[in-house]
C-alpha cells in the first residue's frame, strides 16, 4: 500500500495479539513503528522481533489511561522516530460478566481502558497532525459494537463509543488532512480472547459456537486484521474517512 514508507506509526497494545501483528505487518511496509504497551515486556518482544528481522521498532511503557503519561510517550516517540503519521489505537481489555452481575469497579476499568485511553492518545496526537495538516487515526473497536454481545455490555458500550467518536472526529478534521476510521474485529484467537472464553466458563462450547457462527467457519487468526488497518493508514485511503469495517470472517454484515 501506498504512503507508508518511512512513516511514523505508534500502535497501542503492540505486545499483544492483534497489536503484535500490526506492529510487525507496519513494519514490513517500512514504517517505524512505536510499540505502546502497559506491559513494557511485551512491547520489548515486539519491537525486538521487528528489529531482528530488519525493521525499526521501538518499545514504549505506556498505561493509556494516564493522561499524563500518554502525553510523556507520545514525546517520546516523536524524539526517537520523529513526527507521528498514523495512531492505532488497538489497546484493550475484556471480561466476560453478565451486565446484572458485574461491579461498578470493572465498569470503571472497562471504560478507563477501551475508551478513555483512546481519547487520551488522541488528545496527543491531535495538535501534532492539525499543525502538520496530515494524520491517519485508526480505531479498533468490535463487532460487539455494532450487534451486541452477551456478557460483554459495558465493553460493547466503549467500543459503540468509540465508533461515534471516530466519526464526529472525522467530521471535525476532514478538512485538515487527517482521517479517522474503525476497523471491528470479530472473535479473535488472542489471550484476551481466551480469558473472554474463560470467564464464560465453558470455552471448548464457545470456540465451537462462534465457529458455527462464523460464514467463514473459523475465528480469526490475529495476521487476518493488519491488511485493513494499515488500508486506512495508507495513502490509498485518503479520501475515506468515518467509516467502520469488519474483518471478522462475514460475522456481521452490517449496511
Ligand atoms: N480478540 C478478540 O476476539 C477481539 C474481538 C473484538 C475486538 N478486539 C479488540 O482488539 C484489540 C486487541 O485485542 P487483542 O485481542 O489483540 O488482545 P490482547 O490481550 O492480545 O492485547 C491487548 C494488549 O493491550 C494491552 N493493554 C491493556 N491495557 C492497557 C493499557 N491500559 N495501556 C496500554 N496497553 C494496554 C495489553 O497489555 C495487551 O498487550 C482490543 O481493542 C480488543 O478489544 C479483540
Amino acid at each position: 500500500m501506498r504512503g507508508l514508507k518511512d512513516k511514523v506509526v505508534i500502535v497501542t497494545g503492540g505486545g499483544g495479539g492483534i497489536g503484535g501483528a500490526t506492529c510487525r505487518r507496519f513494519a514490513e511496509a517500512a514504517a517505524k513503528v512505536a510499540v505502546f504497551d502497559i506491559d513494557a515486556a511485551a512491547a520489548g518482544h515486539t519491537a525486538t522481533a521487528i528489529a531482528e528481522a530488519g525493521g525499526t521498532a521501538r518499545a514504549f511503557a505506556c498505561d493509556i489511561t494516564d493522561h499524563a503519561a500518554v502525553q510523556g510517550a507520545v514525546a517520546a516517540a516523536e524524539e526517537a522516530l520523529g513526527p507521528v503519521g498514523v495512531l492505532v489505537n488497538n489497546a484493550g481489555w475484556d471480561v466476560f460478566r453478565l451486565f446484572k452481575d458485574s461491579t461498578p469497579a470493572e465498569w470503571q476499568k472497562l471504560i478507563a481502558i477501551n475508551l478513555v485511553g483512546a481519547l487520551n492518545m488522541h488528545h496527543a496526537v491531535l495538535p501534532g497532525m492539525l499543525a502538520r495538516k496530515a494524520g491517519r487515526i485508526v480505531n479498533i473497536a468490535s463487532d460487539a459494537a455494532r450487534v451486541g454481545s452477551s456478557g460483554e455490555a459495558v465493553y460493547a458500550a466503549c467500543k459503540a463509543g468509540l465508533i461515534g467518536f471516530s466519526k464526529t472526529l472525522a467530521r471535525e478534521h476532514a478538512r485538515h488532512g487527517i482521517t479517522v476510521n474503525v476497523v471491528c474485529p470479530g472473535a479473535t484467537n488472542t489471550a484476551l480472547f481466551a480469558d473472554y472464553k474463560r470467564g464464560a466458563g465453558n470455552p471448548e462450547k464457545l470456540d465451537e459456537a462462534f465457529r458455527r457462527a462464523v460464514p467463514m467457519g473459523r475465528i480469526a487468526e490475529p495476521e487476518d486484521l493488519p491488511g485493513a488497518i494499515l488500508f486506512f493508514s495508507s495513502d490509498d485511503a485518503a479520501f475515506i474517512t468515518g467509516q467502520v469495517l469488519s474483518v471478522s470472517g462475514g460475522l456481521t454484515m452490517a449496511g
